[in-house]
């Protein structure tokens, strides 16, 4: 049902809203690339009741892709004051940008994932993450600190879901249920959440809930912390183990080093011992990441050397401002595999070098991108080849 329920009448009403003008851009976009999928509309359909009944503040959204389940809830259902978390800045952005490009009133605060995020909220809409680990941690949360009576609605594409959902939800909500699955989506329901028995529970005031694995890589002789859904978690990924041992060589007397999508922070963090002169700033679009990075920038006794901020690729940085950017770029979006991303990266890098500046990036070998490493940053050489994974360094400018 998409019948907008009655509104709040301080909320002036929405023009006719529609899924089909929503745009992903900041983010990468591409004709197979989608901004609203099956799973957002039957979360919004499966959830009409009780969005109509949530009253002013009790709604509350999870893993928002590009904004259709808040401005739907809004639009389509009439919720009022929404709280919306998204792990991504690019989301957020998207939000902000469809919500203008729709017309929809912008009742809804981005929070990030603390217990104010879900106090007290009566229904949850939750695209579910990829990770159990990631879905325990909202579960979680939700499950401390929502209203006795919150419905939590969890969707998510049909081969991306798995029973061990099912049983981390079941770890939380004493009832779980699974819905028809409708267009290769499903949603699972939860309710009565199990509150915990120790009062333990809650972070410190704007403290990120939950905590971070911790592991102690012998070989690198570093901590690396990972809150859960962070990229590769604690263990230390395959590239970057690649390309580690050869950034003491990255522009060695460099006085600012950025780790760009810094993950779990651990190229920063060895940046940081390598380039003992260097500011290090590591960025990255997720806030799970930074989260992760400031952690291990702390773990390793590197909080002081190691600047750790959200952004979107380098939007905060001036032109020509670095000396050495590290890279290991994505080479997916969500879930679909997309080179967008890498080359809106390596072109921010190029951007942000300074004259005689490097970048410095690992790449899986078979994806030939020093080409567009010549032509968004400048000369490239080959510093490693192996058949998996090729480290390279493009010189920016002409120095
Ligand atoms: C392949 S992972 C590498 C993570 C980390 N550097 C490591 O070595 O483990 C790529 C990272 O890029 C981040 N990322 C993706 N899009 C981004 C963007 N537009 N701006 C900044 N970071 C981005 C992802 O969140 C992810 O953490």
């Amino acid at each position: 049902m998409t019948t907008p329920a009655d509104r709040d009448p301080a909320v002036p009403a929405a023009p006719a809203f529609s899924f089909d003008v929503l745009r992903r851009e900041p983010d990468a976009e591409a004709p197979d690339l989608v901004a609203v999928d099956a799973t957002d509309r039957l979360l919004l359909d499966e959830a009409a009741q009780e969005l109509a009944a949530a009253g002013p503040g009790g709604v509350v959204v999870v893993g928002d892709r590009y904004g259709a389940l808040t401005l739907g809830a809004v639009a389509l259902h009439g919720a009022v004051d929404v709280r919306v978390h998204q792990d991504e800045l690019t989301g957020e952005l998207a939000l902000a940008a469809n919500a203008e490009r729709t017309g929809v009133p912008a009742t809804w605060r981005s929070l990030p994932l603390t217990p104010d995020l879900v106090r007290a909220a009566r229904v949850v809409l939750l695209q579910l993450p990829r990770s159990l680990e990631a879905l325990d941690d909202v579960a979680s949360l939700v499950a401390a600190h929502a209203a006795p009576d919150v419905v939590v609605l969890a969707g998510g594409r049909v081969k991306h879901m798995s029973h061990g959902m099912n049983d981390v939800l079941g770890r939380h909500f004493g009832e779980v249920q699974a819905r028809l699955a409708r267009q290769k989506s499903r949603v699972l329901v939860a309710r009565g959440p199990r509150r915990p028995d120790d009062g333990a529970a809650a972070p410190a005031p704007g403290e990120r809930w939950g905590s971070p694995t911790r592991v102690h890589h012998r070989d690198l002789d570093l901590t690396v912390c990972a809150y859960p859904g962070a990229f590769a978690g604690a263990r230390v990924d395959r590239g970057t183990r690649a390309l580690v041992p050869f950034l003491a060589g990255a522009v060695p007397d460099a006085s600012s080093a950025v780790d760009l999508g810094c993950g779990t922070g651990v190229v920063a963090a060895v940046l940081a011992r390598t380039h003992p002169d260097a500011q290090v700033l590591a960025t990255d679009v997720s806030a799970v990441a930074v989260a992760s990075a400031r952690a291990t920038a702390a773990a390793n006794g590197l909080a002081d050397r190691v600047t750790v901020r959200q952004d979107h690729g380098l939007s905060a940085l001036a032109d020509g401002s670095v000396d050495l950017v590290v890279l290991n770029p994505p080479f997916h979006t969500g879930a679909a595999v997309h080179t967008g991303v890498a080359q809106h990266l390596f072109a921010e890098a190029g951007r942000v070098l300074c004259p005689r500046g490097e970048l410095w990036a690992v790449w899986n070998s078979h994806l030939r991108y020093r080409s567009v490493l010549e032509r968004l940053v400048g000369p490239t050489r080959q510093i490693h080849r192996d058949p998996t994974f090729t480290v390279t360094a493009s010189r920016c400018g002409d120095g």
